[in-house]
């Protein structure tokens, strides 16, 4: 694409002059615009580029690893990966409110991003992977004017605490193009394609109580649901699917015993940019195998629902 690759030029030529021989700072979530950020960043100034990981212990089964590898190994971009899921799951511990537990994980991570930034001594500039659509939404949501329906703490807080000048070079960009520009610098198209995931991860997929053991039961199904998604090739007409663990328990019967286990809702959509999506009309027989496939493999969840919500009036997460 001949247009992303005069945008890549004009934009490393940008970041060069905006940074001079400053060091950056660059937050990764795992997520496709941080790392399209980083990799860009990284080909304009090198080393330069120091990437902060921080795991805060609610993303999906083997997630942190992979990123981390695909960075440090595979990129050779210099990444510090923070393991800080301790701090996070003992702050969020009997918290059920959805709004609390943003502001909990939005505070943690800025606290931890910050001492880290300082153990690597400081730095000028901060980079984000910031998009067009997450500088609208910030300011108001889809539930009319002024209304914030869900904070999203992707956005705003650090920059102004820790005293630094913005790096955001992907700011004029909507989704799409984020990842055709994500493709002309080499990332892998399963890396490039994968869903949004939204900062407070697993915390909103988990309502009621956070507990380790939901998180985990939580993680294995979501990655059978994604899976059965994959192997049935509908992966890429899909927004964004996945697993949420209902705070519910019902009774179901297993060889010749009773069971009294969790709920877990799958969740799939269609849209172009996440402000409005239909639910995703999957087969019966799909949802069948899924359901049994996660009831047979995981211990904890006896009964699997669908949600058929469209976007309004649900949103896309559950909380
Ligand atoms: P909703 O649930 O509001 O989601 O329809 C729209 C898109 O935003 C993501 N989302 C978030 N992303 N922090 C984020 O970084 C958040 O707190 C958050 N809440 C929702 C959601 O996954 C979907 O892509």
């Amino acid at each position: 694409n001949w247009t992303m690759s005069a945008y890549r030029s004009k934009m490393i030529e940008k970041i060069r002059d905006q940074v001079g021989t400053g060091r950056v700072i660059c937050g990764l979530s795992g997520g496709v615009d941080s790392s399209v950020a980083a990799v860009l960043i990284h080909e304009a100034i090198g080393d330069q580029l120091t990437c902060i990981y921080v795991d805060h212990g609610l993303m999906r089964l083997n997630e942190s690893e992979q990123v981390v590898t695909m960075f440090r190994d595979q990129y050779n971009i210099p990444l510090v990966h923070v393991d800080a899921s301790e701090v996070f799951l003992r702050e969020l511990d009997g918290q059920i409110d959805p709004e609390t537990k943003r502001k909990i994980i939005g505070r943690l991570f800025i606290e931890t991003f910050e001492a880290e930034a300082k153990k690597l001594g400081g730095a000028n500039f901060l980079a984000q992977g910031t998009l067009y659509p997450d500088v609208i939404e910030s300011v108001s949501f889809t539930g009319g004017p002024s209304v914030t329906i869900k904070s999203h703490h992707n956005v705003g807080g650090l920059p102004e605490r820790m005293n630094m000048q913005l790096v955001e070079p992907l700011r004029e960009l909507f989704k799409d193009e984020v990842r055709v520009l994500g493709r002309e610098l080499g990332l892998p198209e399963s890396f490039i394609g994968r869903h949004p995931f939204p900062g407070p991860g697993l915390a909103i997929r988990c309502p009621g109580g956070i507990t380790p053991e939901k998180l985990d039961i939580l993680r294995q199904a979501d990655a059978i649901y994604l899976d059965e998604i994959r192997k049935s090739g509908q992966y890429d007409k899909i927004w964004q699917a996945f697993a949420v663990l209902l705070p519910v328990q019902t009774v179901g019967v297993m060889g010749d015993g009773r069971t009294y286990e969790f709920v877990c809702a799958l969740r799939a959509v269609t849209s172009v940019d996440g402000m409005t999506a239909d639910f995703y009309q999957f087969d019966m027989n799909f949802l069948g195998r899924t359901a049994t496939r996660i009831i047979n493999e995981v211990r904890g969840i006896n009964r699997v629902v669908y949600d058929v919500t469209s976007k309004p009036p649900g949103t896309i997460e559950w909380e």
